[in-house]
Parts: structure tokens; C-alpha cells; sequence
């Protein structure tokens, strides 16, 4: 097993036992929505970048394990009330939290496991953690509100899809560099490269994961076209409206706008995928991604060597290798 792998297991194991003492079960229901987050739990690829950056500047304990359970926490709540949003029954390839507990269940849980994190936040005593993670939560909200609104809406930009990847995604990948470094008692110039390593790895993440959507959907264990199908327009579709000629984004904007169910039919998947195709949109994709794959590269250079950030490279190098 890679040293990356080793580790990754270790800190999981670690996550795990911080989310046992964080999380509260004052009621059963409680108690199975926990259970549900500990067992269910993904790639924690947010707690693992947090703890690999406080390793890299030297600091080693329950704290910053606990800071790191806390990014998962919000991201945890943040999945239980988006498949609610999106009506979705399915997640990781399992019964999301909304089928198995009902969506007032999981609503009213996303907002107390959120509860809990904040708890355990306040008793860092640092105002500028708690900033940092309540901006957090505020973003998370408006992103949805803002995709909601222009789902399905031509009017949308490259620059508003960017302001909605980045509070869905890139903030709280954002918030987990930074307060590593606010942990660590980094300098402001180190927390601004940190502030470019974590908002450009979310965004970079996100635009992957709209990326995967439409051609590898396998890896993100979930049907293909789910975007399309919930009429959103991610990366590659608007790459694909700035490429194409005037018929075929007139063809892209009724597609969008047609009624769920008649914007899912197979044949209608088949078409938008072949003019996806026909202009070279996963490679377009890839390039984008691979240009903020250097910009987080160079800013990692501003960071003091250690083998913990080859390890960060070394995820990155994992994520990007399509
Ligand atoms: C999924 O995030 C939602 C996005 C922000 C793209 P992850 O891919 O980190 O989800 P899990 O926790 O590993 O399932
Ligand atoms: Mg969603």
C-alpha cells in the first residue's frame, strides 16, 4: 500500500473517532442519522487535506483532528440536504440519507450534526475559525439557492456558474487550507497561498466532478447525465454553448428548457452527448482543470517543503489522472 494510502486509512480511522465524540445522539433518530454519516462516509478528501497541511507544518494531535471532523460535518450535512434538494434517492451507489430517514428527518439532522460542529468550533476560542467556517455555511446555502434559480435558465454566465461551483465546493475546501494554517500559526503570506491552494483545489474538484458527470459517471458511483437530466448547466455545457455554432446552442437552450422527463429520454441523452462530443468538451475540461492544477502547484511552492505536501501532490496527481 502507498504511503498515501497508509495514511489516508489512519487519518480516516482518526476522523472517524472525532465524528463519535462531535456528533450528539440525544435522540434515537439522531443516533441512526450519526451512524448513518460515520458508516456512509466517502473519500474525506476535506479532513484529509486539512491534516495533511497541520502534519506538514508540524503539528500532530486531537485538535487538528477535531478541526478536520468539523470540515467533514459541514460537508456531511451539506450531502443530506442537497439529495433533498434534488430529490435523490441514491448516493455513493447507496440509499441516500432522504430515502432511508425521510426528507424532514434528514433536514432537521443536517441542521443539528451542523450544530454540533459549530459546538465543538467554539471551543477553539479563535474568532477567526469560527469566521471562517459560519462564512462557510452561508455560502453553501447560497450556492444552492443560486443554482436552483438558474437551473434550466439560459441567462446563466462561465461567471455565475464559477460563483455557484465556488460557494458549493471551493469554500469549504478553502476554509479547511486556512484553518490549518490559523491552527498552525501560519504567517498572512502563507494563509493567502493556503487561501489559493484550497479555493483553486474545490474548484478544480468541482469542474472534475461536472466533468465525470457526463463521461465517466461510473467513477462517482452514480447514473451519467444526472446535471443534464436536473437541467443544470456545469462546465462542460457552457463550454460546449461557447464552442458551438447558433444552431446547435439554440438546440442546447431548448434542450435545457424542455420538462424533466422529456430532457431524460435516452435518445435526447444520446444527442446532447454527441454535440458534446462533436466539440471536444472533456478535453476542454481537462485543460481547464490542468491550468488550475498548476496555479495550486505554484502556490505550493510558497509553502515550507515537507513530505506531507508531496503527499497533497500526490492526491492531486490521483484526481487528475482521467
Ligand atoms: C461530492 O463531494 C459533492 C461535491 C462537492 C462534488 P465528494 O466527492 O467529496 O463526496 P464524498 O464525500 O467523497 O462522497
Ligand atoms: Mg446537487
Amino acid at each position: 500500500m502507498s504511503r498515501l494510502s497508509s495514511l489516508a486509512d489512519s487519518i480516516n480511522s482518526a476522523i472517524d473517532r472525532q465524528l463519535a465524540v462531535i456528533l450528539g445522539e440525544e435522540l434515537p433518530i439522531l443516533k441512526e442519522i450519526k451512524d448513518f454519516v460515520i458508516q456512509s462516509g466517502g473519500k474525506r478528501v476535506r479532513p484529509l487535506l486539512l491534516i495533511l497541511l497541520t502534519r506538514s507544518f508540524g503539528c500532530h494531535d486531537e485538535n487538528a483532528e477535531a478541526l478536520a471532523a468539523i470540515t467533514e460535518i459541514i460537508h456531511a450535512s451539506s450531502l443530506l440536504h442537497d439529495d433533498v434538494i434534488d430529490g435523490a434517492d441514491e448516493r455513493r451507489g447507496q440509499p441516500s440519507g432522504r430515502a432511508l430517514f425521510g426528507n424532514q428527518a434528514v433536514i432537521l439532522g443536517g441542521d443539528y450534526l451542523l450544530a454540533c460542529g459549530i459546538e465543538r468550533l467554539n471551543r477553539f476560542q479563535d474568532q477567526r475559525q469560527m469566521d471562517l467556517f459560519t462564512r462557510v455555511i452561508k455560502h453553501l446555502s447560497m450556492a444552492e439557492l443560486l443554482q436552483m434559480h438558474y437551473a434550466r435558465r439560459a441567462e446563466i454566465t462561465l461567471e455565475i456558474y464559477q460563483r455557484i461551483i465556488y460557494g458549493k465546493t471551493a469554500v469549504l475546501f478553502e476554509a479547511a487550507a486556512v484553518s490549518a494554517g490559523l491552527y498552525a500559526k501560519q504567517s498572512p503570506e502563507i494563509l493567502q497561498a493556503l487561501e489559493t491552494i484550497g479555493r483553486d483545489l474545490g474548484m478544480l474538484f468541482q469542474i472534475r466532478d461536472d466533468m465525470l458527470d457526463y463521461f465517466k459517471a461510473s467513477l462517482l458511483k452514480k447514473a451519467a447525465l444526472t446535471d443534464y437530466d436536473n437541467g443544470l448547466y456545469t462546465y462542460p455545457v457552457l463550454e460546449l454553448r461557447e464552442r458551438a455554432d447558433e444552431k446547435t446552442q439554440k438546440e442546447l437552450t431548448r434542450f435545457m428548457e424542455l420538462p424533466r422527463e422529456l430532457r431524460s429520454d435516452k435518445k435526447n441523452h444520446q444527442t446532447f452527448l454527441a454535440f458534446l462530443q462533436q466539440y471536444d468538451c472533456e478535453k476542454h475540461c481537462i485543460d481547464r482543470i490542468n491550468q488550475l492544477k498548476r496555479g495550486i502547484y505554484l502556490a505550493l511552492q510558497a509553502l515550507p517543503p515537507d513530505d506531507h505536501i508531496d503527499l497533497i501532490r500526490e492526491q492531486i496527481e490521483r484526481l487528475t489522472d482521467f
